[in-house]
């Protein structure tokens, strides 16, 4: 068994959102990797830090009337928070927006400089001038310049994969406010990627650092011709690290981000008085990055390059996995089927949707599916049916008698399994969890047959049957716990069961090697509980955007209501076409008025509403129910000019009498734009 050192990191997750189970396949995935590789013995730590800065941070920041520092903090203990419910257990978790990241970013930088990596141009940037603010590209959104696909990111192109800037997408439009963006020019900054070429060839296609289908995409797309500058800063205002040599200017927060890597490594180097070259600068580390297949060109291309020329290891393997999807389809809002960590937490329980992840990891860059009906079936088939089993059904039987002193004759089950080991700890070590979790099963199959062919139940029953049914129960005692061994990685809370039942923690692979003889057996506790197909259900009904669920009668703006029962296509208008053409007659008929906000109140029953009380001039308010909670604060709505559909047929809610609707755009959510009235407008008058 090796001893090196080895440096496990997962993607660092953004800041401006909730962890869901998309995002678990993949720190669930490395959390499998880190736990194997500590019960084998080998020195391992398991790094990671939430990635905190740019735009997107900013503009939430704002619309929350908060400091980006309060936002991030918060984030970051909702993201550790989900992360121990479902087990993941990290060494340390940072975050990019620490000291440590900064003097790194720093140092990096005066190599990068020092090399003459960094050329200087002014670029055109897109600008909103409604935010008053440059545009990162994942906040314009037009036409793919090369494919022509509608839709795309201002980045890069999810149907072609091309990378592009912003100003080069066609017809674009800024989804901060839907203007149309302006042109400006700034300085920016740029790392010379061609320089690096020859080492990026190199690197990417020796065989050893990457998946085969990565290395050949990498060469098919990119390596076969010169590699484009990257643009690595961006103008104030930025929420991000100022670049000490260039006034003005901020490292654009994929700079930042992987540095996080070796920045969170430093603090947990602080923390365990280890040193930071030991683990970065050291040739005998073996450094594995865990990614998804959207953050790919990031990981093979800029970062090697960037490590590499500022003298810090490379990846050993950079582990590529595909995306989710449920029941076959791209998870959805409105289907409720992109489940939040902590909503699945509420309902099940966590160790499932690990077995069920690892039964499902192939090496390979495939999507991964999460069948609903599959999911119970299997949790059921495999962890009640036959692993837990085992012990349920024959621990009772020897409370009081404890293991046979000697290991019973078994046919050989023990020592076959012992010796299948082997071919399951290489298929953990390829990160070929499906194989895995097969040979464990073929191994559970074996013990289950064994189980049936002694019948323990009917040797209880027969007095003169109790040495042989102290024997039989201590054979499948000890397969149980062998497969509670080889699953320990994948399932820690059955490895920790099992070590109190049988009063032997499990602490290593070898555990699996040698049975437990002539211990005590303790009262036999639950250890997993069969799926409840219901609460499944209840998860998924509670994931869907709920104001029409749960307030049947609401009053919500038009277009929130419409965003929450349709699949969220990328376009406004793929959302909802136009309507048939109406008369100005037919619009007449609807009476809407610049009203003022006088009073904004919760409804705590309500998820998604708030009570406004408006005023139309004079004495004449109405009160109004919007589900626009997520969107604004109760602040940020007093005092402020709305529109109102002001003659709509009042509703009696179960808050209370609605009358009327506060009119608004976006897909909900968060993402709900009330309409403004430009100042000078007075409460009462009428929008024609
Ligand atoms: O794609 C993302 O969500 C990024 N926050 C991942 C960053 S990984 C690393 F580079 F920091
Ligand atoms: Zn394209």
């Amino acid at each position: 068994m090796t001893t090196k050192r080895m440096l496990v990191t997962a993607a660092l997750p953004y800041a401006n959102g909730h962890i869901h189970l998309g995002h678990l396949v993949e720190y669930i995935q490395t959390d499998i990797f880190v736990r194997f590789q500590k019960l084998r013995g080998r020195r391992c730590i398991y790094i990671c830090a939430d990635d905190t800065h740019g735009t997107a941070i900013m503009i939430r920041a704002r619309q929350e009337g908060r400091p980006e520092t309060e936002l991030i903090a918060d984030m970051q203990a909702a993201h550790q928070r989900d992360f121990a419910g479902f087990d993941i257990a990290f060494d340390h978790y940072g975050s990019t927006n620490a000291p440590e990241n900064y003097e790194l970013c720093k140092e990096i930088w005066a190599k990068l400089r020092h090399q003459g990596l960094i050329r200087e141009a002014d670029v055109e940037q897109l600008f909103d001038p409604v935010a008053g603010t440059f545009l990162a590209d994942r906040f314009v959104k037009g036409t793919c310049p090369v494919c022509k696909s509608p839709g795309e990111y201002g980045d890069n192109c999810s149907k072609c994969g091309a990378t592009y800037s912003p100003s080069d997408l066609i017809d674009p439009v800024s989804t901060l406010s839907g203007a149309t963006p302006e042109k400006r020019s700034a300085q920016h900054l740029f790392v010379q990627l061609e320089m690096l070429h020859p080492f990026l060839d190199t690197w990417t296609q020796s065989g050893n650092h990457l998946q085969d289908e990565v290395a050949n995409y990498l060469k098919g797309h990119f390596l076969g011709k010169p590699l484009r500058d990257w643009d690595v800063s961006r103008p104030e205002p930025y929420f991000g690290f100022a670049i000490p040599d260039s006034p003005g200017n901020y490292w654009y927060v994929w700079f930042d981000a992987p540095v996080g890597y070796i920045a969170s490594t430093h603090q947990w180097c602080k923390l365990h008085s280890e040193r930071l070259d030991d683990w970065w600068r050291n040739p005998e580390t073996e450094i594995h990055h865990f990614i998804g297949k959207d953050i790919a060109y990031f990981h093979t291309l800029f970062w090697p390059g960037v490590l590499h020329a500022s003298g810090f290891s490379l990846p050993t393997f950079v582990h590529i996995h595909g995306f989710l999807t449920v029941d076959r389809e791209k998870m959805s809002k409105s289907k409720g089927t992109q489940v939040s960590a902590a909503k699945y937490l509420e309902h099940l329980d966590p160790s499932y949707l690990r077995y069920y992840y690892a039964s499902k990891l192939g090496p390979r860059l495939d999507d991964i599916d999460l069948n609903l009906a599959e999911f119970a079936a299997k949790i059921d088939s495999d962890l009640v049916g036959k692993v837990v089993n085992l012990a349920s059904r024959t621990a009772r039987f020897v409370e009081s008698l404890g293991l046979a002193q000697e290991y019973p004759h078994d046919g050989g089950l023990f020592a076959a399994g012992a010796a299948a080991g082997s071919k399951i700890a290489e298929a953990y070590e390829q990160v070929d969890y499906a194989r895995a979790m097969r040979l464990i099963m073929e191994l559970a199959d074996a013990a289950n047959a064994y189980v049936e062919n002694t019948a323990p139940w009917t040797l209880k029953k027969d007095p003169n049957q109790q040495v042989r049914l102290q024997e039989v129960c201590s054979v499948v005692l000890n397969l149980f716990r062998q497969l509670c061994v080889y699953l320990a990685p994948v399932l820690p809370r059955l490895a920790d069961g099992c070590g109190r039942l049988l009063q032997s923690e499990i602490r290593s692979w070898q555990d699996s090697q040698t049975p437990l003889v002539g211990t005590s057996v303790s009262k036999f506790e639950h250890l997993m509980q069969r799926v409840d197909p219901g609460k499944v259900q209840q998860m998924i009904e509670e994931s869907k955007d709920q104001t029409p669920v749960t307030v049947p009668n609401a009053t919500v703006p038009a277009s929130v209501a419409v965003a929450e029962t349709t699949p969220a296509p990328d376009e406004p208008l793929q959302l909802e076409p136009l309507a048939p053409t109406c008369t100005i007659d037919d619009f007449a008929k609807v009476d809407l008025r610049v009203a003022r906000v006088i009073k904004a109140e919760e409804v705590p029953e309500a998820k998604k509403l708030v009570k406004l009380t408006v005023s139309l001039g004079g004495d004449v308010t109405r009160t109004v129910f919007a589900g626009i909670k997520a969107a604004y604060t109760l602040q940020q709505l007093e005092g402020r000019l709305v529109v109102i559909v002001a003659n709509l047929q009042p509703r009696q809610m179960k808050f209370g009498l609605s009358e009327g609707m506060v009119t608004a755009a976006g897909p909900g959510g968060t993402e709900v734009f009330l309409l403004g009235v430009d100042s000078g407008a007075k409460p009462g008058q009428r929008v024609h």
